[in-house]
C-alpha cells in the first residue's frame, strides 16, 4: 500500500541557522557561475581542487580541524586545514620521487584511513589524476578499471594489497604500488611494495602544479548497459560544481561537523566526502567502519554533528532497526540531513522527522553530472517521494523519444541536462564514441541535452520525480552494477553457455543482482553448480558485483540479433507483462 504524504512545509523562523539559500526562486533568477568562481580563490588563474579544499583554508585558518577521523575500534584522531596541506604537500613530492608525471593516473584501494585523503590531495596537487576504487571489488573490476586508464601507482592498505598482488601480472603499466602501513603495524610485504611512511618521511613539500580549469583531476568508473565500465573523466574545473552545491544545497556553514557516509571509492564519498565540504572549509567526520546503527548515531552524538548526507539503504536499515535506536542518542546537534544515490521512498523523508525531527532531503545526480543536479533545499517545501528542483545554474528537462522537450507536466520521458555546466564529465577516458553517445542535439535548436540514462517527470510546480533507469544498469544499495560486467565472467565458467543479468527489486538495496543461465551440453543444473556459479563470480568480481541469485533457463531469450532481452528476463522474473515482444527470436 502507498500511502500519500503531505508536503513539508519549511519554516524559515524555526531553522537552527538561516540558510545559505533563503530563498530558491530568487538564487535561480540571479545564479551566474561567475559568481561562484569569484568566490572561489583562482589564484592566477590556476584551478586545483587541492588548493581550493586545503590551501585556500590553510592559509586563512591553519588550525580549523578539517577532518575528525573515528578508526573502526573508536580511536580519533583530528587534522587541521595546516595539516593537510603539508601531508598532501608531502605526498605529491612522493608522487614526483617516482616519477608521476602531470597528468599520469594514481589508483586508489582504500579503506577510509586520514592518509588516503592526504595521499589525494597530494596526487591532485602534484596534478596527476586520482582513480579511486571500491575495496570489495574483486581482481577482475580493479584490473579492467587499472588498465583503462593505464594507472602508473597504485596506493593501497595492507589489507587490501593482495587484491592488487593478484592483478600485478596483468596491469604492466602499474609502475609502484604504495602501501598505507596500517595503525596495527601492518605493512606491505618489501621488495614488491613501497613504504608510506618511509617515503613521507623526509619528504619535502612540493609546490603545487598550476593546473588550469580543463585539466583533468578525477576518473570515476561508472557501469553501462554494454561493454565494460567507461572512466567517467572530470576536471579541475568541477570544483565549482562542488563548492556551490556543498554552500545551497547542503547548506554548509562555517561551524558545521559535516558526515557523508559514502565510501571514496564511489563518486559521492569524493565529490561530497572531500571536495563538496573542504572547498567550502568545513569539518569533515570520516568513520572508518561499516554500517551500524547504533554506532552511527553514536558518531552523530559524539561528534555533534551538524549536517548528515547518507543513502536510501542507508536510511531504510536506520528505519528497519526501529525508533528506540536514535531514541537513545543526543542527535541534537542535527539541523540538515540529506540522502542520494537511489529514490527515497517518501517514508524515509518522513521517518526522518519522527527519529531526530529532521526530514531528508533527496537529491539527484550521476558520475557523469560530477555533482548535485536536482536537490531538495533547507527553504523549500519537500514533497516526499520527490527528487526536488534543479540546482540553479543547471537545466534539467523531460525529453521525448526525439529529444524534445516536453513542457507539460507530469508526462514521463528521459531525464536529461542541457550542456553545459562546470562539473560535467569532459570524456569517457579513451572512449569518444560512447562519450559522444551521451549528447543529443535539440530539434527546437536548444542548447544539447546530456541523456541521462534516468526516466522522470515534472510536476507542475516544477518538482522532479525520479522513475527508474532508461538503460539496463542495475542500482545495488546505491551503486550501479553493469550486467554485461557480470554476464562477461559468468560465461567463462565452463558450464555457461549463455547468461542474462538483471536487477531484481530488494526491499533494502532496492535491488540485488540476479542471474540467469543456458548450460553447456553435458552439464546438469544442481544446487552444487548454482553454488559453485556464485562462488566463481564473486572471487572475480567480489561480493559488491557478484550475483546474489542464479537460476538455469533451457535458453535465453533473445532478439533476432542474437542480443540476451534482459528486459523480458526481468518482466518474466517478476509476472510483469512482457511488452513488445516482435523482435524475440523465434524457437
Ligand atoms: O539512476 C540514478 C540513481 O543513481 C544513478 C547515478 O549513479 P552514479 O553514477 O553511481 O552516481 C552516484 C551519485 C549520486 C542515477 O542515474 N540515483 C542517484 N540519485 C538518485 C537516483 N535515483 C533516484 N533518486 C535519486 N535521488
Amino acid at each position: 500500500m502507498t500511502t500519500t504524504y503531505e508536503e513539508i512545509a519549511k519554516d524559515l523562523a524555526a531553522l537552527k541557522s538561516p540558510p545559505n539559500m533563503p530563498d530558491y526562486e530568487a538564487l535561480r533568477a540571479s545564479f551566474s557561475w561567475d559568481t561562484v568562481r569569484a568566490e572561489l580563490d583562482l589564484p592566477n588563474g590556476v584551478v586545483n581542487l587541492a588548493h581550493e579544499c586545503v590551501d585556500r583554508h590553510a592559509a586563512r585558518n591553519p588550525a580549523k580541524t578539517a577532518m575528525i577521523w573515528e578508526g573502526a575500534n573508536g580511536s580519533v584522531e583530528t587534522y587541521t586545514f595546516e595539516d593537510m596541506r603539508r601531508e598532501s604537500a608531502k605526498f605529491a613530492s612522493v608522487l614526483a620521487s617516482l616519477g608521476v608525471q602531470r597528468g599520469e593516473r594514481v589508483f586508489f584501494l582504500m579503506d577510509r584511513v586520514p592518509e588516503l585523503y592526504f595521499a589525494v590531495f597530494g596526487t591532485l596537487r602534484r596534478g596527476a589524476v586520482i582513480c579511486p576504487l571500491f575495496s570489495a571489488f574483486g581482481p577482475d573490476p580493479i584490473a579492467e578499471r587499472i588498465n583503462r586508464a593505464e594507472g602508473c601507482v597504485v596506493v593501497t592498505s595492507p589489507a587490501l594489497y593482495p587484491k592488487i598482488e593478484a592483478v600485478r601480472a596483468r596491469t604492466p603499466s602499474v609502475r609502484q604500488v604504495v602501501v598505507i602501513g596500517d595503525r596495527a603495524g601492518r605493512r606491505g610485504p618489501e621488495g614488491a611494495t613501497l613504504d608510506y611512511a618511509t617515503l613521507m618521511a623526509g619528504a619535502p613539500e612540493a609546490p603545487l602544479e598550476p593546473t588550469a580549469n580543463e585539466d583533468w583531476s578525477v576518473i570515476h568508473f561508472t557501469s553501462g548497459t554494454t561493454g565494460l565500465p567507461k572512466g567517467g573523466s572530470h576536471v579541475h574545473g568541477a570544483v565549482l560544481g562542488h563548492y556551490a552545491t556543498g554552500k545551497y544545497v547542503q547548506d554548509l556553514q562555517p561551524g558545521d561537523v559535516y558526515w557523508c557516509t559514502a565510501d571514496p571509492g564511489w563518486v559521492t564519498g569524493t565529490s561530497y566526502g572531500m571536495f563538496a565540504p573542504w572547498s567550502n572549509g568545513v569539518t569533515s567526520l570520516i568513520y572508518e567502519g561499516g554500517f551500524s546503527s547504533a554506532k552511527w548515531f553514536e558518531l552523530i552524538q559524539r561528534h555533534r554533528v551538524t549536517v548528515w548526507y547518507t543513502a536510501p539503504t542507508a536510511i531504510r536499515l536506520l528505519m528497519k532497526a526501529g525508533l528506540d535506536i536514535p531514541r537513545r542518542f543526543d542527535l541534537s546537534s542535527l539541523r540538515y540531513t540529506m540522502s542520494v544515490g537511489e529514490p527515497l521512498n517518501p517514508e524515509g523523508v518522513v521517518w526522518g522527522l519522527e527519529a531526530f525531527g529532521l526530514p531528508f532531503h533527496d537529491n539527484w545526480w550521476q558520475t557523469e553530472t560530477g555533482s548535485i543536479m536536482i536537490a531538495n533545499y533547507p527553504a523549500l517545501p519537500i514533497r516526499p517521494g520527490s527528487m526536488g528542483k534543479p540546482f540553479p545554474g543547471v537545466h534539467p528537462g523531460i525529453i521525448d523519444d526525439h529529444y524534445r522537450e516536453v513542457t507539460e507536466p507530469d508526462v514521463e520521458g528521459q531525464l536529461a541536462v542541457r550542456v553545459p555546466w562546470p562539473s560535467m564529465m569532459r570524456a569517457y577516458w579513451n572512449d569518444q564514441e560512447r562519450y559522444d553517445s551521451r549528447f543529443k542535439d535539440d530539434p527546437d535548436g536548444g542548447p544539447r541535452w546530456y541523456i541521462t540514462g534516468d526516466r522522470a517527470r515534472r510536476d507542475a510546480d516544477g518538482y522532479f520525480w525520479f522513475v527508474g533507469r532508461d538503460d539496463d544498469v542495475i542500482n545495488t544499495a546505491g551503486h550501479l552494477v553493469g550486467p554485461f560486467e557480470v554476464e562477461s565472467v559468468l560465461i567463462e565458467h565452463p558450464a555457461v553457455a549463455e547468461a542474462g543479468v538483471i536487477g531484481k527489486p530488494d526491499p533494502v538495496a532496492m535491488e540485488v543482482v540476479k542471474a540467469f543461465v543456458a548450460l553447456n551440453d553435458g552439464y546438469a543444473w544442481s544446487d552444487q553448480l548454482r553454488r559453485e556459479l556464485i562462488g566463481h563470480a564473486r572471487a572475480r568480481l567480489g561480493p559488491g558485483v557478484a550475483p546474489r541469485e542464479i537460476d538455469c533457463l533451457d535458453h535465453l531469450p533473445k532478439t533476432r540479433s542474437g542480443k540476451i532481452m534482459r528486459r523480458l528476463l526481468k518482466a518474466r522474473e517478476l509476472g510483469l507483462p512482457e511488452g513488445d515482444t516482435s523482435t524475440l527470436e523465434e524457437d
